[in-house]
Formats: structure tokens, C-alpha cells, sequence
């Protein structure tokens, strides 16, 4: 993680998400991070499934939702994510 020191004046940039930090703390466990970009929504939601299935990776509705939304982008997190089951 290239995170430099926040120490800095200046707060351009957003303070990191909830979905982000969720996302780093319940998915790099086993593999490195894989970019938001990598995937479509619907993949990344298909992902998110098959993590869930496969690698019994716990996520409450609600941290799914969030890390979803930080992953596909939707800014509310509904669409992609609630289609299907
Ligand atoms: C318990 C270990 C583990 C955790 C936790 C985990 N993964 Fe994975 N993940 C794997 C393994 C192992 C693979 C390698 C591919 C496979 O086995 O299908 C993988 C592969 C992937 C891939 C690549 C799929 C592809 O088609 O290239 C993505 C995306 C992914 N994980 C996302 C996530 C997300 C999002 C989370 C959190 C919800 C997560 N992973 C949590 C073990 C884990």
C-alpha cells in the first residue's frame, strides 16, 4: 500500500470510503487487491458471490452493500447489487 503519510495540509483527496476500507480488510486476506476497474459490475457482483460460496468470506448485508458500491461505483449500491437472489 502506497498510502503517503496523510500528515498533509490539503485535503484533496476524500477520506477513504467505508466500502473501501471494508473492502481491504474483508478481501486482501488471501490476494492482493484487484482494482474497482477490473470488472464490470456484474462481474464484481458475480465475484462477490462466488468469494462468499467458495472462500466463506462472512459480509453482513450491509458490508456487502458497501463494498459493493465502492467496487462497481453505483452510489447507491442497489442496482447490480440487489439483482437476481
Ligand atoms: C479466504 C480467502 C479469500 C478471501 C477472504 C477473498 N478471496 Fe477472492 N479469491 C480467493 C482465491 C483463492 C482466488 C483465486 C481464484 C479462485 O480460487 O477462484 C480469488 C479470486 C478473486 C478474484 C478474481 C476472480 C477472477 O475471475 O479473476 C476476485 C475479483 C476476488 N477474489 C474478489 C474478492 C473479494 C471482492 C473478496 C471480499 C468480498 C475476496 N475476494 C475475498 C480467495 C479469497
Amino acid at each position: 500500500m502506497a498510502l503517503a503519510l496523510a500528515g498533509c495540509k490539503g485535503l484533496e483527496r476524500a477520506p477513504m470510503s467505508d466500502g473501501r476500507r471494508l473492502y481491504l480488510a474483508k478481501c486482501t486476506s488471501c490476494h492482493a487487491e484487484y482494482e474497482p476497474a477490473k470488472f464490470s459490475p456484474q462481474v464484481w457482483v458475480a465475484n462477490v458471490d462466488k468469494m462468499e460460496e467458495l472462500k466463506k468470506v462472512r459480509l453482513s448485508p450491509e458490508e456487502r452493500a458497501q463494498i459493493l458500491q465502492y467496487l462497481t461505483g453505483d452510489p447507491g449500491g442497489r442496482p447490480v447489487a440487489a439483482t437476481g437472489r
